[in-house]
């Protein structure tokens, strides 16, 4: 008996039936984890944290991203720069930890060279006098700040429509203030499964009723698509009851100058992969808590309605909800084929006091749930899509288009870049 003969990437991505899921080899064989890093993480421009991280000059928080380490700093004048976490002189760490710290100079722990938070060499002793360290700054990174969201690209040539989603986003966080924000609690969660799982299922309420009671309070699973088949009458009021409540409150947003507008870049053409719209919540309108109610009293920015919905925003690494009183953010980092690290943020007005004006478990209550509940359905998957009867099936036409189209677009960042 021979054995199967191994597919290549390509392959595989040309073996998916229209509308249904990849096979099971893309979510865990290494060589396309070493080409999703690559294009993916590499290439295009992702999520890598928020200003908040490092609200002082000299804070620096520190990343990895596949193999490569970044160090993101907030320089003496405020400038947030981003630099790879490689010593010009040997290559060493210069931050040996991923986290956050507070320096006031970047200094190599080999040999002590010693950086400038503008990334200029300062101090290399026993160099000699014809050593020039003006070539041996760091290596600059790509970095787009947009609202709190600080964005890299590790590529030469970063995709140039970022600015689509600079131009989408900075008027609809502008109320909010997200740059006097503070971290009001942080999250990291490794989840047992594809990076693309993570975002499959991130992009999909499909799952919501069944799974996240916490969330369910406050998200209508209508706003991602809905099909009304087989539903009995009162489903089909209830339906055109959110409609009309829909298109209430975002009369409602727009008169107050809130943007409300779908704005979505996830076809094959687009490089930075990005979906925007801001979105009712069920019960009061106000916040994704268990009572939908704020969470903090202390409205970001300088806003006076509690009732603004929900901001939220997808990119191909990332997704935020951003409310009238706080946001979560949250990215993804793969690890390994079968490992992604999710990081979740929640952010409140700077001057947003704990114990006066929120309560972390208020705050964070219903994404700590639901991110559990989420890894367990990602885990529960990747280990079902590897079981030699797994056959993709087929997405739902009307809550699933999303993951057909990130299939799409998953498949042409590929092919662009040769696979
Ligand atoms: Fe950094 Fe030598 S490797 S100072
Ligand atoms: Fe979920």
């Amino acid at each position: 008996m021979s054995a199967t003969p191994h597919k290549t990437h390509r392959e595989l991505l040309d073996s998916r039936e229209p509308g249904c899921g990849f096979p099971g080899e893309v979510f865990s064989r290494q060589d396309v984890f070493e080409n999703d890093l690559d294009v993916f993480f590499s290439k295009l421009w992702i999520l890598a944290g928020v200003t908040a991280d490092i609200p002082e000059p000299g804070d620096v928080s520190t990343v990895e991203v596949g193999r490569a380490s970044i160090m993101i700093v907030r320089d003496d004048d405020d400038n947030i720069r981003t630099y790879r976490n490689v010593c010009r002189h040997r290559g060493s760490r210069i931050m040996k930890e991923a986290g956050k710290a507070s320096v006031g100079m970047l200094v190599c722990p080999y040999h002590q060279w010693t950086y400038d938070l503008d990334g200029s060499l300062k101090h290399a002793a026993h160099m000699g006098r014809d050593f020039d360290a003006k070539c041996k700054s760091l290596i600059p990174v790509h970095t787009k700040v947009i609202g709190s969201h600080i964005y890299v690209c590790l590529a030469d040539e970063p995709p140039e429509d970022v600015t689509k989603l600079d131009q989408a986003m900075t008027p609809r966080f502008a109320p909010h203030q997200m740059q006097r924000t503070k971290i009001a609690f942080e999250a990291e969660i490794i989840e047992n499964g594809n990076w693309k799982l993570v975002i499959e299922n991130n992009r999909e309420c499909y799952h919501c009723e069944g799974t996240h009671p916490e969330l369910s309070n406050s998200f209508l699973p209508e706003d991602f698509g809905y099909c009304l088949d087989g539903l009995g009458e009162e489903a089909v009021r209830d339906y055109e009851a959110y409609t009309a409540r829909n298109e209430k409150s975002r009369e409602d947003w727009e008169r107050d100058g809130f943007i409300c507008e779908l704005v979505e870049a996830v076809d094959e053409s687009a490089q930075t992969n990005f979906r925007t719209q801001r979105l009712v919540i069920a019960g009061s309108n106000e916040s994704q808590t268990i009572s939908t109610r704020v969470a903090s009293t202390k409205l970001l920015g300088d806003l006076q309605r509690r009732d603004l919905g929900d901001v939220h925003l997808w990119g191909h690494n990332s997704w935020t909800h951003v409310m009238s009183d706080h946001a979560v953010v949250a990215f993804i980092l793969p690890i390994a084929p079968d490992k992604t690290v999710v990081r979740t943020k929640w952010l409140v007005h700077e001057d947003a006091v704990e114990g006066v004006d929120y309560d972390v478990q208020t705050l964070t209550e219903v994404w700590l749930a639901t991110t559990r509940q989420d890894a367990d359905l990602v885990a529960n998957t990747h280990s079902g899509t590897q079981d030699p009867a797994y056959v993709p099936g087929p997405y739902s036409r009307y809550t699933e288009t999303a993951l057909d189209q990130f299939c799409r677009w998953y498949d042409a960042r590929l092919s662009e870049h040769g696979i």
